[in-house]
């Protein structure tokens, strides 16, 4: 087996930092969490191994002592190894200049108790393109800490990122707490800190307000040009000139990030955690007008913008709701760059969801996150829900996480190898290939015991494959079926279609030749504390229509020959 080595290091320090997949060393103390990539795939190193953040993010107003017992048994419940919890600037800044550790401290120590880690979501200027977590002595002084001004000239309700107070008092605030952080938190605890929350402006395109104009009426910086792939047709253009209708938006969206950049940075100097950035997103499949989503924010039509202008944030992490399978695969697709690790802050924890983990494990996620997923949440019943009992809001992500918690460690490394694959189902498309060198794993939807395979009435299945040797893989996922196939001509590759069935196994045509798959040994077991314990051998009916994968959680591995 290859020794496998990180040859590249995203953060801010410059030294590559070697780690040997099989012997992490011993370690006197806890690194700082970091960010690492390596040949365009990324992993969230941890205690010097790559970790995969299983995350539940908690309602908004739930960081309190008096709630926490609700978020904590929802978190016990869910087998989640990470909480995303706020930290809210009016809380923590009750006076200016004075801040309040105390909440910091209380979610702290009260993580460390439950063993679970943290991401800190900091609700500084924005929330939802809003101002609403700015303390009440700067709620009080809308002059000097003023919002965004619209067309006609009228103030809304979100915080103008020209605000040179507001960001001066942020970056104060957001420095404090994480030198605090820093302090206190040697056990790193915290992995990740987000900066602000969904910022941007809904609305308005942009700020209209005198200094707003002008700067739009003036030169575009050469970092926004580069960025966006623009040369001059003369020299210094104006927005307008140089981006036609995507002007204005251009020009929010580089005034946010620059905002944003500068409480990050401060923050980063204090304490060099992994920072993310939060996106409500626009439909990326269908063109839409600025107004009709939040404008400013890293939104996927401006992610270069805030890759120029906002090097200090890691992450720009998609906050994703949309229901629609294509929608949701396409903004995955649009955040996974070779500058951009897949993280997932915030998504629907409903049972149609709960696939798409596989998805974003299948680009590499190092953290996923369903919203909302703690006991404060009021008892209504949300469109499409049918099971109002008390855990159904949780148990589709408690099914993702009771399989894949044990094994997390080994799920992120061999991520991080390049040697996983992931997938979800798609509709109408009941067979899918994952191609591993001289092998195809083939992935079936709704298969019956004869005929081709249909696709589940509800689109639930996912699968994960990982290559543990030569022809011995580790195979798991949820109603599905698995099989592999010798990988053949490229034609055979495309058409997708598997032979299954007494007397017929997954054959391909390699140098004129039929080749035909068979299994040595199929073990079936499950994960414990990160080690595969054996149960039994799987044979028979149970491997002769293919690897099938229910409800519940199991892991296989299997050895495949030909013949
Ligand atoms: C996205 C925001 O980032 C969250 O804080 C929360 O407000 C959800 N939307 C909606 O509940």
């Amino acid at each position: 087996m290859k020794v496998f080595w990180i040859l590249a290091v995203l953060s801010a320090s410059s030294s590559a930092m070697a780690w040997q997949a099989a012997s992490p060393g011993p370690m006197t103390e806890h690194p700082i969490p970091r960010l690492v990539q390596h040949d365009g795939r990324y992993a969230l190193l941890v205690d010097g191994a790559p970790y995969l953040m299983l995350g539940a993010q908690s309602n908004n107003s739930s960081d309190w002592p008096a709630t926490l017992p609700e978020v904590w048994a929802a978190i016990e419940y869910l087998h989640a190894n990470t909480l995303e919890t706020p930290i809210y600037w009016e809380q923590f800044e009750p006076r200016e200049g004075q801040f309040d550790y105390s909440e910091v401290d209380t979610v702290l120590a009260q993580a460390r108790a439950h063993h679970v880690h943290l991401v800190l979501l900091w609700f500084g200027t924005w929330k939802n393109g809003s101002q609403h977590y700015m303390p009440e002595w700067m709620k009080l002084d809308p002059q000097r800490y003023f919002h965004v001004m619209n067309k006609e000239g009228e103030y809304v309700d979100s915080p103008s990122p020209f605000a040179t107070a507001s960001l001066e008092a942020d970056k104060r605030a957001f420095t404090a707490f994480m030198q605090h952080l820093k302090e206190a938190d040697q056990e790193r605890t915290v992995l990740m800190v987000q900066v602000e929350n969904e910022t941007g402006t809904w609305g308005t395109v942009r700020d209209y307000s005198a200094e707003a104009n002008k700067l739009f009426e003036g030169p575009v910086p050469a970092e926004v040009m580069k960025a966006m792939g623009k040369t001059p047709s003369a020299p210094d253009p104006s927005w307008e000139q140089a981006f036609g209708p995507e002007a204005e938006i251009y020009l929010h969206a580089w005034a946010v990030s620059r905002y944003v950049e500068q409480v990050a940075a401060a923050g980063k100097a204090a304490y060099p955690l992994p920072l993310d950035c939060n996106a409500a997103l626009r439909d990326p499949l269908k063109p839409e007008t600025p107004v009709t989503y939040e404008s400013g924010g890293p939104t996927d039509n401006v992610i270069p913008i805030w890759k120029a202008e906002a090097p200090a944030i890691d992450i720009l992490a998609p906050d994703i709701y949309l229901q629609g399978t294509a929608q949701y695969l396409k903004v995955l697709e649009l955040y996974h760059r070779p500058d951009n690790a897949i993280l997932v802050p915030e998504t629907s924890g409903s049972a149609r969801s709960a696939r798409f983990f596989f998805s974003a494990l299948g680009l590499q996620a190092i953290g996923y996150s369903p919203f909302g997923l703690d006991y404060t949440r009021a008892p209504t019943v949300l469109p499409g829900e049918t099971d109002t009992s008390k855990n159904a809001f949780l148990d589709p992500t408690v099914q993702n996480y009771e399989l894949i918690g044990p094994m997390m460690r080994d799920v992120a490394r061999l991520n991080y190898e390049g040697k996983l694959q992931a997938t979800s189902e798609v509709e109408g498309e009941p067979v899918q290939t994952l191609h591993f060198g001289d092998w195809d794993a083939v992935v079936s939807y709704g298969v019956g015991r004869r005929g081709p395979a249909k696709g589940n009435p509800e689109p639930m299945g996912r699968a994960l494959v990982a290559e543990l040797g030569e022809n011995r893989f580790l195979v798991t996922g949820f109603y599905c079926h698995v099989d592999f196939r010798p990988a053949g001509t490229a034609q055979q590759r495309k058409s997708g279609q598997i032979v299954v069935g007494m007397g017929q196994t997954p054959s391909a045509e390699i140098d004129g030749k039929w080749v035909h798959r068979q299994f040595l040994r199929v073990e079936a077991g499950e994960y414990e504390d990160g080690a595969f314990k054996f149960l039994r051998i799987l044979n028979g009916d149970q491997t002769d229509y293919g690897l099938p994968l229910g409800s519940q959680p199991e892991v296989l591995r299997v050895s495949v020959a030909t013949y």
